[in-house]
């Protein structure tokens, strides 16, 4: 199994986090969309928090490459550039409509989870080399990640799908048709 190249954990760690800045940098430009498109007001704050966020997030993995005497850079993720252009497709055909806001949902939280299982990687590759630092920045994103789902989760359940289903409500108790 002689390779000319040896790749190594560090390798994929470095690997990971170019992808996540490319990733984040991506994110950042989609929020606001996502928000503007947003018809209850909870979930276009939770949209324009998290987009804060966003920023901190790339300012914690350009320390994470500073850390480790490494320039900053992104690397095209095509994982991200795929839930992206879903959401995208999906704000399109959703937009507007009672499912509008569970679309938007629906396609944030499918960002997050990929956030949430590259940086717990990645988290653990950078205890595991001993890269306390590191590992420490990208423990404040993963958490920042988690709240933000749960967040997404909480508004989906407090109503969000409920007015999805696209039943009046109002119309309740009064003759059908
Ligand atoms: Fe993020």
């Amino acid at each position: 199994m002689a390779t000319t190249t040896d790749k190594t954990l560090e390798d994929l760690l470095e690997h990971g986090l170019k992808d996540m800045y490319y990733a984040e940098k991506a994110i950042l430009k989609a929020l606001p969309k996502m928000a503007k498109a947003a018809q209850d007001d909870d979930l276009r704050d939770a949209i324009e928090k998290h987009r804060k966020e966003t920023e901190g997030q790339i300012e914690n993995l350009e320390k994470c490459f500073e850390a480790m005497d490494k320039k900053p850079t992104g690397e095209k993720c095509d994982a991200m550039d795929g839930i992206l252009k879903e959401g995208d497709s999906l704000l399109k055909e959703f937009g507007g409509t009672p499912a509008g806001d569970a679309a938007i949902i629906f396609a944030a939280q499918a960002v997050e989870h990929y956030e949430i299982t590259r940086y717990g990687s990645l988290r653990t590759y950078a205890e595991m080399l001993g890269m306390d630092d590191v590992a420490d920045l990208l423990n404040e994103i993963l958490e920042e990640e988690a709240a933000a789902d749960e967040t997404l989760s909480d508004l989906a359940e407090d109503g969000i799908n409920d007015a999805a289903m696209g039943d009046d409500d109002e119309g309740e108790g009064e003759g059908e048709e």
